[in-house]
């Protein structure tokens, strides 16, 4: 199974780009399952699944931390995943992390660790429910990889706008990546209006240009958020989906798949 995690600062299309690359992908046939690790948790929405009935770990992590140190990730792991789960109607399995359940109710390092413990369940060969891909929409900023939650991924994909203050979160995020030997790093420079930004984004970000794919700027990404619908359903023939379809070639190649 290959392990992807999308990262980079708020709003610069994570949830954009990993929704539609997971659908594209399950549309080809391949059995993808996400992990939606952002608080503000809109990965599900966005792939169809409305929000009221969308279970999350944080909700449930009490009994889940008791059942899998009962009984064993190995005996109950799928059991976990189905139960606190949703599948979407391509298919995509769509696991959410869910946030901070009140003001004051402590930190979400404990719902983090169940995602890691599940993630390497699904990864190892006593997983009895196969998966070609897991994808992890990360929250805002560089912490998700402080927290070790991306360790040997197959790749990081990070997202920037052609901003500084976005390539610089970016350039952070590339030397947490590092450390954790994450395998592959690809940038995607997103919301971009020219071309020269490919080799200025990389450049301040510390990668090359052969590593870093352009997503124009599309005002269609914007209207399918309105009308709640997928981008590849509402504007399939928009520059921005075929933006992205480079975006899944590049992920596949530097991912092996
Ligand atoms: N290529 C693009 N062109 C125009 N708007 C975009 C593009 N990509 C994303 N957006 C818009 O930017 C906003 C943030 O995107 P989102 O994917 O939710 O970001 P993130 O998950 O990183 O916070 C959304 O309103 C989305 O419609
Ligand atoms: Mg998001």
């Amino acid at each position: 199974m290959k392990k992807i995690i999308s990262t980079g600062k708020g709003g610069v299309g994570k949830t954009t780009t990993i929704s539609t690359v997971a659908t594209m992908m399950a549309r080809e046939g391949k059995r993808v399952i996400v992990f939606d690790t952002d608080p503000s948790m809109n990965l599900a929405m966005t792939l169809g699944i409305p929000f009221l009935e969308t279970p999350t770990i944080t909700e449930h992590k009490a009994e889940i931390s008791e059942e899998l140190e009962a009984e064993g990730v190995v005996r109950i792991g799928r059991e976990v995943i189905e139960e606190h789960s949703r599948v979407n109607r391509d298919g995509i399995r769509v696991v959410v992390m869910g946030a901070i359940p009140e003001g004051g109710g402590g930190c979400l390092c404990s719902a983090i660790s169940l995602v890691k413990i599940l993630l390497s369940y699904l990864d190892s060969p006593d997983c009895s429910e196969k998966y070609d891909v897991a994808f992890v929409d990360s929250q805002a900023g560089p912490e998700i990889l402080g927290r070790g939650l991306a360790r040997e991924f197959d790749c990081n994909v990070i997202l920037t706008e052609p901003t500084p203050k976005s390539a610089e979160v970016s350039r952070q995020v590339v030397k947490l990546a590092r450390d954790l030997d994450v395998r592959n790093n690809l940038l995607i420079v997103n919301k971009s209006e020219d071309d020269a930004d490919i080799v200025r984004v990389s450049g301040m970000v510390g990668l090359t240009p052969a590593c870093t794919v352009r997503v124009r700027y599309d005002r269609a990404v914007i209207q399918a958020d309105w009308d709640n619908r997928l981008l590849v359903d509402a504007y399939p023939e928009s520059g921005a989906v075929a933006d992205i379809r480079g975006v899944m070639k590049r992920m596949e190649e530097l991912a092996g798949m």
